[in-house]
């Protein structure tokens, strides 16, 4: 069935009222679009758990800061529908922002207590403008499960929050981090980056993996799992390290030595030049 488009909010619910009537499942995969095989990978689980997968492609404003990279943001609407219709999407939603924040819009969701570090900080209002777009489509497209990707993990917190703390009834299903040959992850925000940064960014996914290595080789202080992972990020030249912190993986709260049965998130983000890139590794006992 080839790809159908739907840009309003109200023949988005009449389809997938349509479709619940009918006793089909709804999967839906949110995204901003510039599709990418990260994303890809998502729709194709979608699928494998549900009968009809819905695409949202939505550059959400509200969850960019003024100095952010919302007016540059990649865009290409076409190769989107074509990138989702080849992993198995049925439905393309993209709303325009006038039909999802006409005028007189002022309500906002407030994002749980997962969001208000990491992330939280060093983007204010960022996860507020993520939950509340999250509802908004979920309102839209109904969906029986979402499915969401690990690349973003303080993100999977505060959306199972979400769902958890104002009864969405979605199952919420976290999906692996997919990752470019040399370990980069996949992110549309890669296509800023010159073939050199592409190479020293994959210096990242090295301090996470030297940094889970260590970890199971016995080293359980915070201190010195964050030091092997800053030791290998100073190394990428003219790198801004945000953050490169070895937390809780439930709570992201932070600890000077784990135990033996704590679950550990490693968590970085840098910037090269302009463009901020995030990463993350978990590790279970
Ligand atoms: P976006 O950055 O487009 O990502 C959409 C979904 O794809 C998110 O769940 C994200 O975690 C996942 N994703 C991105 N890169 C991935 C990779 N390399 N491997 C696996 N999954 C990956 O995240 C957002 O959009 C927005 O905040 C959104 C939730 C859509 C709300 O506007």
């Amino acid at each position: 069935m080839p790809l159908q488009i739907i840009t309003s909010v109200e023949e988005m619910q009449n389809y997938s009222s349509v479709l619940r009537a009918k006793g089909k499942t709804i999967g839906f995969v949110p995204t901003m679009g510039y599709l990418h095989e990260g994303h890809a990978a998502l729709i194709r689980h979608s699928c494998l758990e549900a009968d009809i997968t819905i695409v949202s492609v939505f550059v959400n404003p509200t969850q960019f800061g003024p100095n952010e990279d919302f007016s540059r943001y990649p865009r290409d609407f076409e190769r989107d529908c074509h990138v989702a219709e080849e992993a198995g999407a049925a439905i393309m939603y993209a709303p325009t922002v006038e039909e999802m924040y006409p005028n007189g819009y002022s309500s906002m969701v407030l994002a749980g207590k997962e969001s208000q570090v990491f992330d939280g900080v060093s983007r204010p209002g960022h996860f507020n403008g993520v939950v509340t777009v999250v509802a908004k489509l979920f309102n839209a497209v109904k969906p029986h499960i979402a499915v969401f990707g690990q690349k973003d993990y303080q993100q999977t917190l505060v959306i199972k929050r979400l769902v958890k703390d104002l009864d969405f009834d979605i199952r919420i299903i976290i999906a692996p981090t997919e990752r470019e040959l040399n370990g980069l992850a996949r992110s549309s925000r890669n296509v800023y980056l010159s073939e050199h940064d592409r190479e020293n960014a994959s210096l990242i996914y090295k301090a996470l993996t030297a940094a889970v290595d260590a970890r199971q080789q016995g080293e359980k202080n915070a201190h010195s799992l964050q030091a092997i992972m800053q030791k290998i990020l100073m190394t990428i030249p003219h790198v801004h390290i945000e953050y490169a912190q070895a937390v809780h993986a439930d709570t992201l709260m932070e600890t000077l030595d784990f135990s033996d049965d704590n679950s550990i998130v490693f968590l970085v983000a840098i910037r090269l030049g302009t463009t901020r890139l995030i990463d993350n590794f978990v590790w279970h006992p």
